[in-house]
């Protein structure tokens, strides 16, 4: 059936082809949390020097917690959406005084953290913790548009909903970290936006968009 070998292939083509990045080589659940954040908005490329720098000068949460803000600015100078840095300063200071220092691994917990939303609760839930819980940014909304022919709009809120609850439910078992981490390396290497490269594909014999000829029309998505 076509999303059990989806989900299978998916993840073995991950297991053969994924990059080594550095906040791969970390379990720690304080280190995925900063590289979603540093993601967020931003390369992964121009991300990895930053994450390399971040994680030295502000190895712990309490010493990110602890730092005076200029400090944290001052690493996070160039990467931009500097909004970003003060919530998780502000997000390392509610770890201290409500979670004993430990990132929480609940989903109200984490979810409550400043500058997490929806698929930053997902991704640390799922790649720190291995919880089965969806991580959807637009990479996936892309990948999972295309595969199952999904034409509604991505801007629209129900297509989220819609999206989350058909990733969750491919997630095998046990398997939600690199599951999830699968998904975003297809988006960013494969199916890409605009030359996505099908030949290489993993899922390609079942992808509804490529069978149709269409994937350069998936996913819609209305202006503004
Ligand atoms: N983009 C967002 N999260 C990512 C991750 N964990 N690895 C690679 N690219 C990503």
């Amino acid at each position: 059936e076509s999303r059990e070998y989806f989900s299978t292939e998916l993840l073995s083509w991950y297991e053969r082809s994924k990059r080594d990045l550095p906040w791969r080589r970390h379990r720690d659940p304080y280190y995925i949390w900063i590289s979603e954040i540093m993601l967020q908005q931003t390369r992964v490329d121009t991300v990895i020097p930053y994450f390399h720098r971040f994680i030295e000068r502000f190895p712990t949460i309490s010493s990110l917690a602890e730092a005076p803000e200029e400090d944290v600015l001052k690493c996070w100078e160039g990467l931009g959406y500097y909004s970003r840095a003060r919530n998780l300063q502000a997000a390392a200071r509610q770890v201290m005084e409500r979670h004993g220092g430990k990132v929480p691994n609940d989903k109200a917990s984490v979810s409550a953290l400043k500058g997490v939303g929806p698929y930053t609760t997902g991704a640390i839930l799922s790649i720190a913790f291995n919880q089965p819980e969806p991580a959807v940014d637009g990479n996936v909304m892309r990948v999972l548009s295309r595969y199952f022919f999904i034409e509604e709009d991505i801007m629209k809120t129900g297509t989220r909903a819609l999206m989350e609850r058909l990733a969750g439910s491919l997630i095998p078992a046990g398997r939600a970290a690199d599951f999830n981490q699968a998904l975003m390396e297809l988006g960013a290497l494969v199916c890409t936006p605009k030359a996505p490269q099908c030949l290489t594909c993993p899922v390609m014999a079942h992808c509804s968009a490529r069978l149709e000829g269409a994937e350069l029309r998936l996913p819609v998505k209305s202006k503004a």
